[in-house]
């Protein structure tokens, strides 16, 4: 390990371990532990000790659950292993080291096998509010607890099988114009149910609506905003508004929408499959999110 990398460490954008394995396509990669500098540990600290209390305030108790779980220090990084030893006999899902974006297909795929793709690297310990890319305490802190409860892990991979459901679903079409307008837009109508639910849920609870949502768990100041902002809109979901709803996402969430529990989403990927196998989700609202080329391609290679 040379003096540079040690001293650089684990840092987004700035991590030569990460940005090697990327130069060779590697995907899937380990948790250099060492390489975490004193600074990268600094931010995850500060990360935790701003957000506990937010926490207990705005968090669905699932998820405080799951952080009891885990035994998730918000002294030090988690190491993956010892998340996964703790989470595996839970609900067979693990935390897996990427080393950065992954193929939309390919993270499905990963969610219908029980394995959830995960950032290693870590912020800025002076820049800790937005980030426009996932990092571990994104990951870590913000979904790999809600991975704990049974239900919600049920549900994840249940979407993760709807991906395979969008490939057999245009495997037919013959006219390859055709399949690619079908397949970008169940990608749309996915990657929108994805935002609305996974990323920015709300739930309702006894004491009023909770966050259940990773952006939202993640993110110190919306979790707040996504709660008490007076200008924020929340309603109660409805499939066919999310998948024709496009989202933005530099700035906060104007529009929420939350579910009754884990049981609720999970009947609402299953009519999300059935829609997909109905032919509805072909023609959804054109819009934000865009479908890259990269992702397109991971499932249409599948066909
Ligand atoms: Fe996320």
């Amino acid at each position: 390990m040379s003096a540079l990398v040690a001293e650089v460490g684990l840092t987004t954008t700035e991590a030569p371990f990460v940005e090697a394995a990327q130069a060779c396509g590697q995907l899937f990669i380990h948790q250099p532990y060492e390489l975490y500098s004193a600074e990268n540990q600094d931010a995850w600290r500060k990360l935790c000790g701003r957000m506990l209390p937010r926490w207990e305030r705005y968090a669905n108790s699932h998820f405080l659950d799951g952080i009891q779980a885990l035994c998730l220090d918000p002294q030090r990084i988690p190491r993956l292993d010892d998340i996964n030893r703790f989470l595996s006999p839970l609900t067979g899902f693990q935390a897996k080291a990427v080393s950065g974006y992954i193929p939309s297909f390919l993270f499905f795929d990963c969610l219908r096998n029980r394995a959830f793709p995960t950032t290693i690297t870590i912020r800025r310990s002076d820049k800790l509010d937005y980030l426009p890319e996932p990092d571990i305490f994104h990951d870590i802190a913000g979904h790999v607890p809600m991975h704990t409860d049974k239900h919600f892990a049920e549900t994840l991979v249940r979407f993760g099988e709807c991906a395979h459901t969008a490939v057999e679903q245009v495997a037919g079409i013959r006219d390859e114009a055709e399949r690619v307008r079908c397949v970008s837009s169940i990608m749309r109508a996915m990657a929108r149910f994805f935002w609305f639910t996974i990323e920015f849920g709300l739930m309702q609870s006894k004491d009023g609506l909770r966050v259940y949502g990773s952006g939202l768990l993640s993110s110190y100041g919306e979790i707040e905003h996504a709660i008490e902002a007076r200008q924020v809109q929340r309603y109660p979901i409805q499939l066919e508004w999310a998948i024709n709803q496009g989202f933005e996402i530099d700035h906060y969430q104007p529009l929420l929408f939350w579910v009754e529990s884990f049981d609720h989403l999970f009947s609402l990927v299953d009519r999300l499959e059935k829609w997909m196998r109905e032919g509805k989700l072909n023609h959804v609202a054109p819009g934000a999110p865009s479908i890259n080329e990269q992702d397109l391609r991971s499932f249409l290679h599948q066909v």
